[in-house]
């Protein structure tokens, strides 16, 4: 599957791909789980990536794009997604099995880069790419066109919205999540944050975070973020196509479709950002934390 870019949609047209959540998307998971992590597990993250702010890891929330893009970083293209070969609306399921082949697959790469992350005798540079790699994939998981093989993912299904065409797969990415935001900038993605930060502690998410964090095994991060791809994956039947194809195809979505789909959204950057601190603590400190 191939993604265009999380640049401004301005930009779009001038670039052969696009990407995962866009960065708006991928910096505000980034900020939530900043706003859970430990503090050793801080300082832990501050140390691999040679960063002391506070935008720590935000900072590097959508590096994994980029290089995807580049010569050296082309092997990693297939890590943004897995291939879910199900059948929406009528049923949908990701097989680790089936799903990811020899080239890897965004659950493949959780795993690896968590092994390599805590391998301290490899080369720092090293394991700043492997920290900056969980923190991109952790959110790509999330996106539920991610976690489906359709239509390259929905990049295929063409649609308008407000009035400009675009495809499935990048209203899913950028245009829905900037249109709830206004905006697209890291102090968007951190106000986001805080909003959705504020839902997990108090609010709309209070009741269900904790069982965000199920199956959640350091040990096995195959079967960790096969429940997150899971769990993505079942959006696709239920919400990003509930009557197929045909009912989405060339239709403006920025109306009813958006309100059906903005909770969603919603719902899962904030899951995506929970996770990524539980995952991360688990990493630097052997706990979830929360
Ligand atoms: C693990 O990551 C390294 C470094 O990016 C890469 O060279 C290797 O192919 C990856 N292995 C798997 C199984 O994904
Ligand atoms: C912020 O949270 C409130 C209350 O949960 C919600 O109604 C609103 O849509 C949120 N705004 C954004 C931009 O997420
Ligand atoms: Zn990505």
């Amino acid at each position: 599957m191939k993604f265009e870019s999380t640049a401004p949609i301005v930009a779009l047209a001038a670039l052969p791909f696009a990407s995962a959540w866009g960065n708006l998307g991928h910096e505000t998971v980034a900020y939530i789980a900043t706003n859970f992590v430990s503090s050793t597990t801080k300082t832990y993250f501050q140390n691999i990536l040679g960063d002391t702010t506070t935008d720590y890891l935000a900072n590097v929330a959508t590096w994994a794009d980029t290089y995807r893009y580049t010569t050296a970083g082309e092997y990693s293209e297939p890590y943004h997604f897995i291939d879910a070969n199900d059948n929406p609306p009528t049923s949908c399921g990701v097989d680790y099995d089936r799903d990811c082949d020899s080239a890897g697959c965004v659950v493949s790469a959780i795993n690896n880069y968590t092994t390599r992350v805590q391998e301290t005798s490899l080369k720092s540079s090293e394991r700043i790419i492997a920290a900056k790699m969980i923190i991109h994939f952790v959110g790509d998981i999330h996106q539920p066109l991610h976690d489906e093989n359709l239509d390259v993912g929905g990049n295929d299904i063409d649609v308008t919205y407000a009035g400009t065409s675009t495809n499935l797969h990048h209203i899913w990415d950028t245009n829905m999540p900037e249109q709830l935001v206004g905006g697209y900038t890291l102090a968007d993605a951190k106000t986001w944050a805080a909003n959705l930060t504020t839902g997990i502690k108090t609010g709309t998410y209070k009741s269900s975070a904790s069982s965000w964090l199920t199956g959640m095994d350091l040990s096995d991060p195959v079967s960790s973020s096969m429940i997150w791809a899971q769990d993505s994956n079942a959006y696709v039947c239920t919400t990003v196509m509930p009557n197929g194809v045909s009912s989405v195809e060339n239709v403006d979505l920025s109306g009813d479709y958006y309100d059906t789909a903005i909770p969603v959204i919603e719902e899962q950057i904030a899951k995506a950002g929970y996770r990524l601190a539980a995952w991360l603590n688990l990493i630097a400190t052997g706990s979830t934390g929360l």
